[in-house]
């Protein structure tokens, strides 16, 4: 894995209105030519303004959702080819708020992905277990599952990005231990391996939840771990950025 192939991406969430907008500027005034690859995903009512002003810049734009139909009768729904077409790369599929908010299934993110894939998009397919399953002992079998059923065949290194984050470590400030991430890390690559070849092997997977400026470095030394997806810490470019910059060290 090269160092420009690892991902440091941000996930505004429900956060962001034009006033956000400075942090971009920031980001980009700051980290003009990344050691990493950078990804921002903002709301979808920013996507166009930030997809516009990064279009000759080393900053990604991403969507944190899509509908799987391209177009149709789905108020308030999103289709990949609308994010595809306001200037978006990349769409955060299969989040845990969406799966808790929203009742999303592993099959409904396999259909996005296959969506997204349609529209040129690549997917950040997000997996994870609850406290009461890692509690249970459930960690691996949980992960497991939903990457048998989330994932279409035909993941490739450049169409998917697999991100773990434990539903019980995203915005809380707690993280698992570095050796339950090597643990889990592991686990997915064998399983992308298994199942997807050399392409397996060269799908990027993020850590999320809980990552900031004060446990990146350690974070990025695990075995497996090819960046991050970053929540909380994302919102602010000099948290983002120190993030970058130990992601680009790694
Ligand atoms: P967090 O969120 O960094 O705020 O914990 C991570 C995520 O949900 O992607």
């Amino acid at each position: 894995m090269t160092a420009t192939r690892k991902l440091a991406a941000g996930n505004w969430k429900m956060n962001g209105t034009a006033a956000s907008l400075v942090e971009i500027e920031k980001l980009l005034e700051t980290h003009p030519e990344p050691g990493c690859e950078m990804l921002i995903c903002p709301p979808a009512t920013l996507i166009a303004q930030t997809a516009w002003r990064c279009r000759d810049k080393h900053l990604k734009i991403g969507g944190q959702d899509c509908h799987w139909e391209s177009a149709g009768a789905h108020t308030g729904d999103i289709s990949a080819a609308m994010l595809a077409d306001a200037g978006a790369s990349y769409v955060i599929l299969g989040h845990s708020e969406r799966r808790s908010d929203h009742g999303e299934t592993d099959i409904e993110v396999a259909v996005k992905t296959r969506a997204a894939w349609g529209a040129g998009l690549a997917a950040v397919v997000c997996v994870g277990e609850t406290e009461r399953q890692r509690d249970l002992g459930t960690t691996l079998v949980v992960v497991g599952g939903q990457l048998d059923t989330s994932l279409p065949e035909g993941c490739t290194a450049g169409n998917l990005v697999v991100a773990y984050e434990p539903v019980w470590a995203i915005g809380t400030g707690r993280t698992p231990t570095l050796a339950e991430i090597a643990e889990v890390h592991d686990f997915i690559r064998a399983a992308l391996e298994r199942r997807f070849g050399a392409e397996g092997a060269g799908v990027r997977i993020l850590y999320g939840g809980s990552v900031k400026p004060s446990n990146a470095a350690e974070i990025f030394a695990v075995s497996n771990v090819d960046g991050a997806l970053v929540g909380g810490a994302s919102l602010k470019a000099a948290d983002f950025g120190a993030i970058v910059d130990a992601l680009s060290a790694a």
